[in-house]
């Protein structure tokens, strides 16, 4: 059931519903959580059962401000106390060491947890109306099916979990891709997951550079696992491929109505207005914003579209290389490798 974010009524029985242990589709800033109580572990474990996700792949402990923070968080260094200063409300989670016996099945019973404080207006009166029923943090991954593409709005909550969830409608997210996660446990900030912040941004902040999982800074044997930045994932049903200008104008010459396409690019391509005079055509396109906010705020939800259309392929314009692209270009990248 899909209920009015802004009635007051709505927020108390979606408050008293994680108070009981039972799921709630949440909306935020970046993309809607599918939420419960993240004390309560047999409500915790109904999010792995109900999403399909492996029970050791920890979920994102969301709070009301730091203060609630350092109820889950046994340390905060200085660098991620400063990255939660310049961040929260928003879109930025940081993994902390975790206290010992706090949310262990939340946080997939590791060792840290990834504590995350949302600036939708929504989503803090609810965690504020849990709070005051005694829910101190709330987890929730993506409501999507595991390694499925995120929702940005209520409508596609409902897609994935059918009516029988409670799902806030919040509208749709403002922000589109999930969370920027800063590891905040190995001494020194390491960018798990790029979002919307970009890495000078979160380095500016923390007074120090933050660095890339993978390339400056290695995996380890005790690095935290984060399924989110798992190769293939964030997947739509169609196959979908990244190629720049050239290629697709290339490509498209040749296609002529092979399968059902859609294309999402910031140009305007040549051999499209040809294909677009045959009425015939099973041909989709739609231009992708030139702007990285506003690609990020429709990306999920274009996918998600495109589907909808039966589409077979869904060919993308690389987006440009410039800071500020990172959070699109990781998301892109890994919905192509997916479909492979
Ligand atoms: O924007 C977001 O972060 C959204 C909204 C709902 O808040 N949430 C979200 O959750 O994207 P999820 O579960 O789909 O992705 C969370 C990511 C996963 O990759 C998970 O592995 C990682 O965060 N993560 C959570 N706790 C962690 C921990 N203790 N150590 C390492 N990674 C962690
Ligand atoms: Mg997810």
């Amino acid at each position: 059931m899909v209920v009015d974010g802004q009635s007051s009524q709505s927020l108390a029985l979606a408050a008293q519903a994680l108070q009981r242990g039972d799921l709630i589709g949440l909306p935020t800033e970046t993309v809607y959580g599918l939420a419960a109580d993240a004390c309560n572990a047999q409500a915790v474990a109904k999010i792995f059962k109900r999403k399909g996700r492996p029970s050791d792949h920890p979920l994102i402990v969301h709070v009301t401000d730091l203060e609630h923070a350092r109820l889950f968080a046994s340390d905060i260094p200085d660098f991620a106390k400063r990255l939660i200063e310049a961040f929260w409300p928003g879109p930025l989670t940081v993994i902390l060491p975790r206290r010992t016996d706090v949310a262990t099945a939340a946080a997939g019973g590791q060792n840290s947890v990834g504590i995350r404080c949302p600036s939708h207006p929504i989503a803090r009166q609810l965690l504020l109306a849990a709070q005051k029923l005694g829910v101190w943090g709330v987890a929730a991954p993506s409501a999507n099916k595991f390694g499925r593409v995120s929702p940005t709005t209520a409508t596609h909550v409902g897609e994935e979990f059918g009516e029988s969830l409670l799902i806030v409608d919040g509208g749709a997210c403002t922000v589109g891709i999930e969370s920027a996660i800063v590891d905040c446990t190995r001494g020194q900030p390491i960018l798990l997951r790029p979002g919307v912040l970009t890495v000078d941004q979160l380095s500016v902040a923390c007074g120090q550079k933050v660095l890339l999982q993978g390339e400056q800074f290695a995996p380890t044997a005790n690095a935290p696992k984060a399924s989110g930045t798992l190769l293939a994932h964030y997947a739509p049903t169609a196959k979908l491929f990244l190629m720049d200008k050239q290629v697709m104008e290339q490509k498209l010459a040749q296609h002529k109505d092979a399968f059902p396409l859609a294309i999402w690019s910031r140009s305007l391509l040549h051999a499209l207005s040809r294909a677009h005079s045959d009425k015939k055509t099973k041909l989709h396109w739609q231009q992708m914003p030139s702007d990285a906010a506003q690609c990020a705020y429709a990306l999920f939800a274009q996918l998600r579209a495109f589907d909808d259309l039966g589409v077979e392929q869904i060919w993308v314009e690389t987006p440009p290389l410039d800071s500020g692209w990172e959070g699109v270009h990781d998301r892109l990248r890994r919905a192509e490798t997916a479909g492979r």
